[in-house]
């Protein structure tokens, strides 16, 4: 049924059976994407975290005053695990338990935050089904902010095989996939370290959609 190599049932399993730190990829409360979208995008504006996990994102959003929150992920043990931590406040964020494939707001958002999931569509299919769904789910002048392992960082994540990024081909991938405008707002290679102390480069970039 899905389009990527790797299945719900697989994250599933991974979050079922790992706290966080058994997660290469946790990050506990230090978050560039936070910083960047506070900076950048109002307390109004839709932001969707896109395969969002168990990441603290969505919540810090939320304590600081983001009303329009989704959370995309299709393992329903992250999903429901967050929900669980947030309590009652939970009921304030829009909770997606599927494939961001077939995501469809309502009403297109403002920001699309993906951090370390673009990274898993390796072949061309997945890769277009990833970019039509970003591109029929952000507004005309929408944010984009992306994490990917950078073209120095690993090639591979929980065993699963990743393609690598610098901003350029993450905003040439943009570029070439309708046509639309995308401008650079700023971009910066990060190294993450994992919760065993290991280092993974990342390439983040935060763009804007401008309308043609
Ligand atoms: C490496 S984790 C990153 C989680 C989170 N973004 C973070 O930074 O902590 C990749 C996440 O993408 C989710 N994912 C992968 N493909 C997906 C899809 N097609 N639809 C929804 N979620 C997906 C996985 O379930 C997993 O939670």
């Amino acid at each position: 049924m899905s389009v990527n190599l790797d299945s719900e049932s697989f994250w599933d399993q991974i979050y079922r059976s790992n706290d966080d730190r058994g997660l290469s990829w946790n990050e506990g409360s230090e978050s560039i994407s936070f910083n960047w979208i506070v900076d950048i995008i109002s307390k109004a504006s839709r932001v969707a975290d896109i395969g969002g996990g168990r990441s603290l994102l969505i919540s810090q959003l939320l304590s600081v005053g983001y009303k329009n929150l989704s959370h995309i992920e299709w393992s329903e043990s992250a999903s429901l695990s967050l929900q669980r931590d947030l309590g009652s406040k939970a009921s304030e964020i829009d909770w997606v338990i599927g494939d961001l494939t077939r995501w469809q707001p309502k009403s297109p958002v403002d920001l699309w935050h993906d951090r370390a999931v673009l990274h898993f569509q390796t072949d061309e299919r997945s890769c277009f089904e990833y970019l039509k769904s970003l591109h029929r789910n952000l507004s005309k002048t929408g944010y984009v902010l992306l994490a990917t392992f950078h073209l120095d960082g690993p090639d591979s994540c929980s065993g699963l095989p990743v393609k690598r990024y610098d901003d350029l081909t993450l905003l040439n991938m943009l570029r070439s996939f309708d046509g639309s405008n995308w401008a650079k707002v700023q971009s910066v290679i990060w190294t993450h370290k994992t919760p065993t102390l290991k280092d993974q480069k990342f390439q983040y970039l935060l763009a804007k959609r401008e309308s043609s």
